[in-house]
């Protein structure tokens, strides 16, 4: 039978009692984390938010109350008064930060008692997701996840502070919103009033948060939930947080990302206690592709890929020549010290996985040259002249033991392919320390991409992007050239945040809508209350967003998104706690006029 506090009240959280409350009467209260019954004595570890307290029941002490502690089991919440005093030295357990103390109970409450969990909390990691997703309230009790997220709710707080500091207004905008096109798809939420008529859940705060900058508010932050519904990854979740800013009278891209990047550098010193270097590299979007194959790209480790169509257009492979004949590339990269030896990093049949594994990004294959100790091995080595093969050795700096991989095919497949095989190389070597933080901005990215589906230039980041202004002449000439006054901050290989400046004259804007192709009356229909707030005055601006979400990650060292989210997705978007999505009761559907096709059912 539960009993209730009465006029107990706690005085300390478990970790946080300390040598100073020696001989003090102490209230403590939480769960039960493990109990060891030893005749007249009993131990109890006792947590709560702060971490552990060992607790000892003495039945010579408490004769009264010991037929409690009896019976207690895991996960019981109980509340304990007792004074706390040293552990013998032998005792002592270091792990614990409260390891030289106890509290020697006098009294006990047992609040609430458990059922046996349906996994050991101390042993998560060999528990299947889905089973600690559908108890996710009891995995969040882990230890791991409490201290993510004390780290998640001090990122909130130091980017509180900071952008309070910098003038920046918190400001609150619509998740009800209105469907635009050129964006992710939407997650649609019907109207029981406008039969017919649906709200698109806000993607992003960007069409509000500039209206706020034509409001006048100059600088505006929001911590804003966003919705996508898009193929979810380890990096992405369709609900996900940003860290979303705005600001007025800023004419310059530096603007923007110095102060976004005094936002970052905070984050590292005050959680990781990491100064992160005084100047941080900026790449160009064409110099990240061409090193990297990415425009996010992690630079922890060298691998870097180079360009070699010049040697390629006719080299005596056709897979080559026709690659650069046709308008693409031949690109490799040089995996130093890769065949090295009796028990290289590469064996044969990994070289073969790797030619497999390009062509998930669209490779039609993965040509190399091993360079070995009794000579070159390779089998495209054999249409090509001696000079260029010397060639190509004296490009790739290569020396024995070291691999060269090709690939040739159109730039974009080259790039995505020679890019993924780089991360892939470092994976397998184990190049990358994880103790180290690779930070660094991509800018002067392209305005538009061509979308081979839709026959027409999408824009690369969203339609209000500013072009730069050289590049401005393009915009009907060459529009895929077009550079825009757009940054993403890359921590880790990671995009961490990005944003633009944004456009502010009238007739830019239209001439973009131009080159995307929209029509008067399809810009009037979707964006026609934005484009014409722009003809009442309008501040230059800029601004960014980050993912806070990913912060978390990097800060915390995971790799799983969903370790930084209390109450996550899953792969296909449902939520496995309370089985959302579901189906809803008949009239609700029929409030909403909502008829489900059989085909969806
Ligand atoms: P963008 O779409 O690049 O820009 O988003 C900004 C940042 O949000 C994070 N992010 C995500 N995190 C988790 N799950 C997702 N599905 C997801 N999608 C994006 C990334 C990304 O860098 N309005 C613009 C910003 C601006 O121009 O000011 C925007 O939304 O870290
Ligand atoms: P083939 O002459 O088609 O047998 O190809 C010889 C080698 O070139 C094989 O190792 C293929 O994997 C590789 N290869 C084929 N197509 C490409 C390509 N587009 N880029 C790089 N290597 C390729």
């Amino acid at each position: 039978m539960a009993e209730f506090l009465g006029d107990w009240k706690r005085t300390c959280y478990a970790a946080e009692a300390t040598e100073k409350l020696i001989e003090k009467e102490t209230i403590v209260m939480g769960w039960v984390d493990n109990r060891r019954d030893f005749g007249g004595l009993i131990f109890v570890d006792l947590r709560d938010r702060s971490g552990l307290l060992q607790i000892v029941f003495d039945s010579s002490a408490i004769t009264s109350e010991f037929y409690k502690a009896e019976s207690i089991r895991s996960e019981y919440v109980i509340a304990v008064k007792g004074k706390i005093r040293k552990r013998s030295k032998e005792t002592i357990n270091p792990k614990l930060k409260t390891g030289t103390i106890e509290l020697l109970a006098t009294s006990v409450k047992v609040l609430s008692d458990a059922d046996t969990i349906p996994f050991e909390l101390d042993d998560v990691q060999s528990v299947k997701e889905p089973l600690r997703l559908k108890y996710r309230y009891l995995e969040l009790r882990t230890p791991k996840l409490q201290e993510i997220m004390h780290v998640r709710h001090m990122i909130y707080q130091i980017t509180h502070d900071y952008l309070n500091r910098n003038g920046f207004l918190e400001m609150e905008t619509p998740y009800l919103g209105k469907s635009t096109p050129e964006g992710a798809r939407d997650y649609l939420v019907p109207s029981r009033v406008h039969h017919g008529s649906f709200y698109a859940l806000s993607q992003s705060p960007q069409l509000y948060k500039q209206l706020l900058m034509i409001s006048g508010f100059d600088r505006y932050y929001q911590i804003a939930r966003c919705f996508r519904d898009e193929d979810l990854r380890a990096n992405r979740q369709p609900e996900f947080t940003q860290i979303d800013l705005e600001m007025s009278f800023v004419d310059n891209t530096e603007d923007v990302m110095t102060m976004a990047e005094g936002m970052v550098r905070e984050l590292f010193q005050k959680i990781k206690g990491i100064d992160l270097p005084k100047d941080i590299r900026r790449l160009t979007y064409q110099e990240a592709m061409d090193r990297y194959g990415s425009d996010k790209p992690d630079t922890r480790f060298e691998l870097e890929i180079v360009n070699i169509s010049d040697i390629a257009k006719d080299c005596g492979f056709k897979v080559f020549t026709d690659a650069v004949k046709n308008g693409g590339s031949v690109r490799m990269i040089n995996a130093k010290g890769f065949v090295q030896g009796d028990n290289p990093i590469l064996s044969r049949r990994d070289i073969d996985a790797l030619t497999d594994f390009v062509k998930i990004y669209k490779a039609k294959g993965l040509a190399w040259i091993a360079v070995k100790e009794d000579g070159i091995q390779s089998v495209i080595t054999k249409f090509m002249s001696q000079e260029v093969v010397d060639e190509i050795i004296k490009r790739a700096d290569a020396q024995k033991g070291d691999i060269l991989f090709f690939c040739a095919d159109k730039d974009t497949v080259v790039y995505d392919a020679m890019g993924a095989l780089r991360l892939r190389l470092a994976e397998i070597a184990n190049l990358i320390d994880k103790s180290t933080y690779d930070v660094l901005w991509v800018t002067d990215f392209p305005l538009l991409e061509y979308s081979e589906e839709e026959k027409r230039y999408v824009a690369k980041h969203h339609p209000f992007t500013s072009p730069k202004n050289e590049d401005l002449e393009l915009m009907d000439t060459a529009p895929d050239k077009v550079r825009a006054k757009a940054y993403d901050l890359v921590i880790n290989g990671q995009e961490a945040g990005g944003g633009s400046l944004r456009i502010f004259n009238r007739e830019i804007q239209k001439k973009m809508f131009k080159v995307l192709g929209l029509t008067d009356e399809q810009i009037t229909d979707r964006f026609g209350f934005f484009v014409n707030a722009f003809n009442y005055g309008t501040p230059p601006h800029g601004g960014l967003a980050f993912g806070l979400d990913r912060l978390v990650m990097l800060l915390t060292g995971t790799d799983n998104i969903k370790d930084v989210i209390p109450f996550p997705k899953v792969q296909n978007a449902s939520d496995l706690m309370t089985g959302a999505p579901d189906t809803v009761e008949s009239r609700q559907l029929r409030d909403l006029a909502i008829k489900i096709s059989e085909t969806a059912e």
